[in-house]
């Protein structure tokens, strides 16, 4: 635990080791490394190492003029490494950057077939606030939920 490094995407192997995170764990929702790329010149993301093996990410994207100074901050940790307190360090990590945005209202998103991560959200005070299915042919719903 005391070896989990922190890093930005910054460079093209911090981009597709949070591409490989974020595919691995939401393969209905696959980005390609051009997709990957984009984002990081809107969001504040992060990779996760334990020594030199990749453990998980971050996206904390920031409040912009029309969405109320809302932001939205996700963990994510491979299966293999989770229930060992590495997405609680993640999470606390991105929430910091969240309110050094100016953030006055935090929210993140789960998908509803994942009890872990609905269940690590609402541990840690996030609420429920909606449901919607990004593509009609989506079966599972993701789920917005407001930290209250
Ligand atoms: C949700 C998710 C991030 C949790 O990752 P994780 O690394 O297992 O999270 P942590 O280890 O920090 O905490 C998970 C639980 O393990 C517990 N835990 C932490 N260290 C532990 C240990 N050494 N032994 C046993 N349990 C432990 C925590 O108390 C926590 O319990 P809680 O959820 O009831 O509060 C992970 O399942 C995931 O990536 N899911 C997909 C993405 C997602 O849904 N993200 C949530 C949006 S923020």
């Amino acid at each position: 635990m005391t070896n989990l490094r922190i890093q930005a995407v910054d460079d093209d192997a911090s981009i597709h080791d949070w591409q490989y995170v974020h595919n691995l764990i939401i393969p209905g929702g696959v980005l390609s490394l051009v997709d990957v790329r984009a984002r990081t010149g809107r969001n504040r993301m992060e990779v996760a190492y334990l020594g030199d093996t990749l453990v998980g990410c971050t996206t904390v994207r920031p409040p912009t003029g029309d969405n109320r100074a809302t932001a939205t901050v996700i963990a994510r940790v491979l299966p293999e490494y989770r229930r060992r307190g590495f997405a609680t360090r993640l999470y606390e990590r991105a929430l910091g950057q969240a309110r050094a945005l100016d953030a006055q209202v935090i929210e993140t998103v789960v998908l509803a077939s994942n009890p872990d991560g609905l269940r690590f959200a609402e541990q840690r005070g996030f609420t429920e606030v909606e449901r919607y299915l990004l593509r009609e042919s989506d079966t599972v719903p993701w789920i917005n939920l407001r930290l209250t």
